[in-house]
């Protein structure tokens, strides 16, 4: 695979994908899957995804939802995965092949370089690969173009922060012991980015998308899918905005912010589940004009 230059707006996503954020992400990958899974599914089922279809998984990450969507278009339908990550592109090739999947191709590609297709998807998809664009509206008009006439957009991105318990219970038990992260501006790139329904709103717009519906869905999500507490709290201090506080910090820290996030989530344990918090996502639909 050819590999992405680390230069231009999205450089530091570039980095961060390739190193720590994209080994984490394989690192837990299964764990990540199992929690994520229902937000993949009902934009499956919001996009109403058919047999046959075309489909463009934007941010593809490690490839579950890819794979999914495969299954769902079946053999007359393909399905291309894109991804700035090496690393979580490797798994999801392997997945492909371990599923015997043969409508399935994955590339290196940062969305907001391209086009890398012309009039080419039904269906635009994403997970949660979508809020790390510098310039979102040039990598929507960059989707537009890579859609049939009437081809249309389906993602799940985050709420806010404190509409997410199963992130911000760990950094609100960890702020105490830490300086205070710097608050990200409303346009910067970051998991959070697309929380507010108006700007996701301008972004489409402007990138020529029509019919813009943004729904909420906030299901319950079990940490990790993980049943045993303590291997939640390694999760925890391991991957998200809480691990990332705790970086730099002394071993005698690190304990003590252990302590605090095993007390927050202890409460929340529910022996025959695991942790148990509740999420905000909002489920986007919307039509090439
Ligand atoms: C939170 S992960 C989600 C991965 C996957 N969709 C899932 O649900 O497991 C975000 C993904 O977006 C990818 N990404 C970020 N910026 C991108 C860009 N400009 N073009 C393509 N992919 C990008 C990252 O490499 C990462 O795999």
């Amino acid at each position: 695979m050819p590999k992405l230059e680390t230069s231009g707006p999205n450089a530091d996503q570039i980095e961060f994908w390739n190193g720590e954020g994209g080994e984490k992400f394989v690192r837990y990958q299964n764990a990540l899957d199992v929690m994520l899974e229902p937000f993949g599914v009902e934009t499956i089922r919001r996009a109403g995804v058919k047999a046959g279809e075309a489909v463009l998984d934007i941010g593809c990450g490690c490839g579950d939802t890819s794979i999914d969507l495969a299954r769902k278009v079946g053999i007359t339908g393909e399905v291309v995965g894109v991804d700035i990550s090496e690393l979580m592109l490797a798994r999801a090739e392997d997945r492909a092949a371990h599923a015997e999947m043969s409508n399935v191709f994955f590339e290196l590609a940062d969305v907001e370089r391209g086009p890398q297709h012309r009039d080419s998807f039904d269906l635009a998809f994403s997970r949660f690969g979508v809020m790390f664009f510098g310039d979102p509206v040039e990598a929507f008009r960059n989707v537009a173009a890579a859609l049939h006439d009437k081809g249309r957009v389906a993602f799940a991105c985050w709420q806010e922060l404190d509409r997410n318990q199963w992130v911000s219970l760990q950094l609100r038990a960890v702020l105490p012991l830490v300086e205070p992260p710097p608050r990200p501006g409303p346009d910067e790139p970051g998991p959070f980015s697309f929380a507010d329904p108006e700007r996701i709103r301008r972004i489409l717009s402007s990138a020529g998308f029509v019919d813009i519906e943004i729904e909420p869905f906030e299901p319950e999500v079990v940490l990790g899918g993980l049943l045993v507490l303590d291997d939640a709290v390694d999760f925890s201090l391991d991957i998200g905005p809480a691990s990332a506080l705790l970086k730099d910090v002394d071993a005698a820290t690190r304990e003590q912010a252990r302590d605090a996030v095993r007390a927050a989530l202890e409460v929340h344990h529910q022996s025959r589940r695991g942790v148990v918090l509740s999420a905000g996502a909002w489920i986007v639909t919307a039509r090439k004009g």
